[in-house]
Parts: C-alpha cells; sequence; structure tokens
C-alpha cells in the first residue's frame, strides 16, 4: 500500500510538471531569434510605471516604421516588445511585456491590443486583453496606447 501510494504521488508530479510545462507556451508574436528580427526603436531606460527596473523596446517590420515616426494608429500585425532589464545597461534580461495589433473587432473598445507578459524564455504568463495594461496605457500622453517618448 504504502508502495503504491508513493507511486501514484510520483506520476502525480510527473503529470502535473508536463502539465505546467504544456500551458506555458512560448509567445506566438515573439520569435526566438527576435534580435535578428526586430529592430530596437527606444534605448533602455527606465520605467517606473512597470516596476522598478529598465527595458529596451523593440518592434517587428509592421510596426517598426509607424512606431518611430509616431503615424498611429499602427496597423494590424503590428508587434512592440519591450524586454525587462534589472540594470541600467539592459544587459540582463529578465522578461518581456508586449503588445501586438491584432484582427480588428479583437478587443475594439481598446484598440484591438493583445497584451502579454513574458518570462526571459519568451514564455507566456499573462496573456489577452489585460486590463491592467490597457487602463493605464489609455491615459495622456500615450497615443494608441503606445506611451514610450522618443
Ligand atoms: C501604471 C501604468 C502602466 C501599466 C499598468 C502598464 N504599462 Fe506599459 N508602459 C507604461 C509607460 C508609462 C510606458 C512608457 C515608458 C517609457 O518609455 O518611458 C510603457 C511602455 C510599454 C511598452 C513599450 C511600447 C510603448 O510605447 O508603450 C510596452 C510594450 C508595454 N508598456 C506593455 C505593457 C504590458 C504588456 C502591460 C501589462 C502587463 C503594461 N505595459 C502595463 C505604463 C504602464
Amino acid at each position: 500500500m504504502k508502495i503504491t501510494l508513493s507511486v501514484l504521488a510520483a506520476g502525480t508530479a510527473l503529470l502535473a510538471g508536463c502539465f505546467q510545462d504544456s500551458t506555458a507556451q512560448h509567445s506566438t508574436f515573439l520569435p526566438l531569434d527576435y534580435l535578428t528580427k526586430f529592430q530596437a526603436v527606444r534605448t533602455c531606460r527606465a520605467v517606473p510605471a512597470h516596476g522598478l527596473g529598465y527595458q529596451r523596446v523593440l518592434a517587428n517590420d509592421v510596426a517598426a516604421g509607424p512606431y518611430t515616426t509616431g503615424s498611429y494608429p499602427l496597423p494590424p500585425g503590428s508587434v512592440v516588445a519591450a524586454e525587462q532589464h534589472a540594470e541600467s545597461t539592459c544587459t540582463s534580461l529578465s522578461g518581456f511585456y508586449l503588445m501586438a495589433k491584432d484582427n480588428p473587432g479583437y478587443d475594439a473598445a481598446n484598440a484591438d491590443w493583445h497584451w502579454q507578459r513574458l518570462d526571459a524564455n519568451q514564455r507566456v504568463l499573462e496573456d489577452g486583453r489585460l486590463q491592467t495594461c490597457s487602463s493605464c496605457h489609455a491615459q495622456p500622453p500615450c497615443n494608441d496606447y503606445l506611451c514610450s517618448p522618443p
């Protein structure tokens, strides 16, 4: 009986491990080799609104042009990713805050932005129509929910 129980416990632990792994997916918006595909559009800086750290903003090909020239709103397919770092040189990645302009109608009340928070391995921690993100990004001087000045 003792053996059966410990085997059961081990099996459950194993299953829990697999389950956790299969739910923490890589973000489909941020390619694993994003550093070769995305452009840096903002320099490393402290962002108190996101906590105590620093961030560097990168954008995909769809977003980079309009983001840098301030041509709002950004088109569907735009991805803007903010690398989060602990120090002012932005050299030790701790995760990402990401915004992707989804299909028209995805969240019409919030300009169809799809929000994500990722860990340093680009696995999704929070995903979707995140009110905590959009409610702050709706405030002036943000434009099309984009808040980082040049
Ligand atoms: C309390 C307000 C606040 C909250 C909450 C917040 N942000 Fe931000 N976010 C900002 C501000 C302010 C900036 C611009 C910082 C700067 O560059 O000075 C910013 C910048 C960004 C950027 C860079 C693009 C840009 O120009 O805005 C991304 C991406 C981003 N935030 C994603 C998120 C996500 C995802 C969440 C939720 C998990 C979130 N933010 C929550 C205030 C907030």
